[in-house]
């Protein structure tokens, strides 16, 4: 069986790439492998992580390219490295519908909250979590989802609830979410994604 070639577009931290690094090497992705990360920052630590893993890494520097140019690019990248399926995982540019189509259905997105809730344009890090505590609500979560070119409106995959305690801060709480659920239901998805994709090839 020929496994799903999965590129992770990062620009940050990287740590819902390493638990997709971390369940790889644990053996549960057996239909899909990480064989690239692309980050829109020489500076993004999810680089690092990448290298550690002896993972192939590419950047298209947002100070270099402008966006439609650095969009190009990464597509010209992913047809060239034959790429199945794109995982973004804090990946701070929101795709054009060009991009977007190019991989129509293979580009999947993690959203630190249950959509529809808390999502859509300005909605990403702590901006999230600021606004879930001020709107009151007792529970949150996380959500993966497939990217359309509505911003955070594609197919809802999976869900994770995570409570809301007395006392969080937007910090606290974001890393709740992070560890009780993106951790968690990102590989898991990723895993039953690349097997359906594989049924389809
Ligand atoms: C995560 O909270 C994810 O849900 C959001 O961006 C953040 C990325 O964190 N899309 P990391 O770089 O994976 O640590």
């Amino acid at each position: 069986m020929k496994k799903v070639r999965i590129a992770v577009l990062c620009s940050g931290g990287g740590t819902n790439l390493q638990a997709l690094l971390n369940a790889g090497e644990a053996g549960l992705l057996p239909h899909g492998e990480v064989v690239l990360v692309i980050a829109d920052s020489g500076d993004a630590y999810a680089l690092r992580r990448a290298e550690r893993h002896g993972v192939e890494t590419a950047v298209f520097d947002k100070k270099v390219y402008p966006r439609e140019e650095r969009e190009r690019e990464i597509l010209r990248c992913l047809k060239e490295k034959e790429i199945d399926l794109v995982v973004l995982a804090g990946f701070m540019t929101v795709l054009s519908e060009n991009f977007v189509s190019a991989y129509r259905d293979r580009i999947l997105n993690i959203h630190p909250a249950l959509l529809p809730s808390f999502g859509g344009v300005g909605m990403y890090g702590l901006h999230v979590h600021e606004a879930v505590l001020r709107a009151g609500v007792k529970v949150t979560g996380a959500t993966v989802h497939v990217v359309t070119d509505v911003c955070d409106g594609g197919p809802i995959l999976a869900q994770r609830a995570v409570e809301v305690r007395e006392g969080d801060t937007p910090e606290t709480l974001q890393k709740r979410v992070m560890r009780e659920a993106e951790w968690v239901i990102y590989p898991e998805t990723v895993e039953s994604y690349c097997a359906k994709l594989s049924q389809e090839n």
